[in-house]
């Protein structure tokens, strides 16, 4: 049956702050080059703290379709859920929610925003991989990269939190000043918040970065940070955290629509926008 114009299936997104959410304009750029724009609709919404079951309960009542989840409430969605995926559940968080019939699914992309840009680039299959931090994008780091089958390390400023999720998932912890580290890794997955709004901080003594390596920053603002311009400087490769941000996305658009994404588009309107903002 046709719909009457403007009668659109609702996707959201959901967070506290979330107006600097860029998802929004990601997934509407992706309805448009899908010729969706007229099927599909996305926007943004608060949530309190407190009222993540109200929020959900709400999604199921209005016939939401998907829901992406920002911060604070990747893990605090869990207990509201019919149903965990297998990646979702070794994260520990989920990003993702499709609401199909009466049912809630959670799954996690945001380990696909890290593995898939960097398989596009490199092999990860016994590559040397040092992922520093050990918050919840290291952990989606941490599952992805050993998941490619790489060889994984973890540093972190508090190196007992390193040695805690290294335990979890089988890898070794590195002390935060091992330079050795650092250096024979192929490839260096930055996940701290160090960098996050300014081109001066950065988490490692980049003088240690040498060519031959391949260095992801999950930080998209600035486009790129220290980190990635000081690994240039030494002859690495960078990527972008707009990548992960794009790939992460683009899973959650084929989870909300039963089609494939597409990415050019996202990216592009993305990256337009960062460009312009960020001048
Ligand atoms: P997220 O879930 O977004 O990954 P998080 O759980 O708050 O965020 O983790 C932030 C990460 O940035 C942690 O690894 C944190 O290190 P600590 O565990 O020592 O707190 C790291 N981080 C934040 N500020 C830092 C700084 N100034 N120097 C080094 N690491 C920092």
């Amino acid at each position: 049956m046709s719909r009457l114009p403007g009668h659109r299936t609702l996707c959201l997104v959901m967070g506290n702050p979330v107006r600097y959410s860029l998802s929004p304009l990601m997934h509407s750029a992706a309805y448009q080059a899908a010729g969706l724009q007229d099927t599909f609709c996305f926007s943004a919404v608060t949530v309190a703290e407190d009222s993540v079951q109200q929020a959900l309960d709400g999604c199921s009542a209005l016939g939401v379709r998907g829901l992406s989840v920002t911060q604070p409430f990747k893990e605090a969605v869990i207990p509201f859920l019919d149903n965990i995926d297998d990646e979702a559940r070794a994260i520990g968080c989920v990003n993702t929610i499709v609401f199909d019939g009466d049912k809630r699914n959670g799954s996690n992309t945001d380990w696909r925003g890290i593995v898939d840009p960097l398989e596009q680039r490199t092999s990860l299959q016994d590559q040397s991989c040092l992922v520093i931090g050990a918050g919840g994008a290291a952990r989606a780091a941490v599952y992805g990269l050993t998941r490619a089958g790489a060889r994984v390390s973890i540093m972190n400023r508090t190196e007992e939190r390193a040695k805690e999720l290294a335990n979890e998932f089988g890898v070794t912890a590195v002390s935060f000043q091992d330079k050795e580290a650092i250096t024979s890794a192929g490839v260096l997955v930055q996940t701290t918040s160090v960098g996050l709004g300014n081109t001066t901080d950065c988490p490692i003594d980049t003088t240690l970065l040498h060519d031959g390596q391949l260095v992801f920053d999950a930080i998209y603002n600035p486009l790129q940070t220290r980190l990635l311009s000081d690994a240039i400087h030494q002859g690495a490769r960078v990527v972008e955290g707009v990548e992960m941000f794009v790939a992460q996305g683009a899973a959650q658009f084929s989870l909300y629509t039963n089609t494939e994404a597409p990415r050019e588009a996202m990216r592009t309107a993305v990256l337009n926008y960062l460009r312009e903002t960020q001048k």
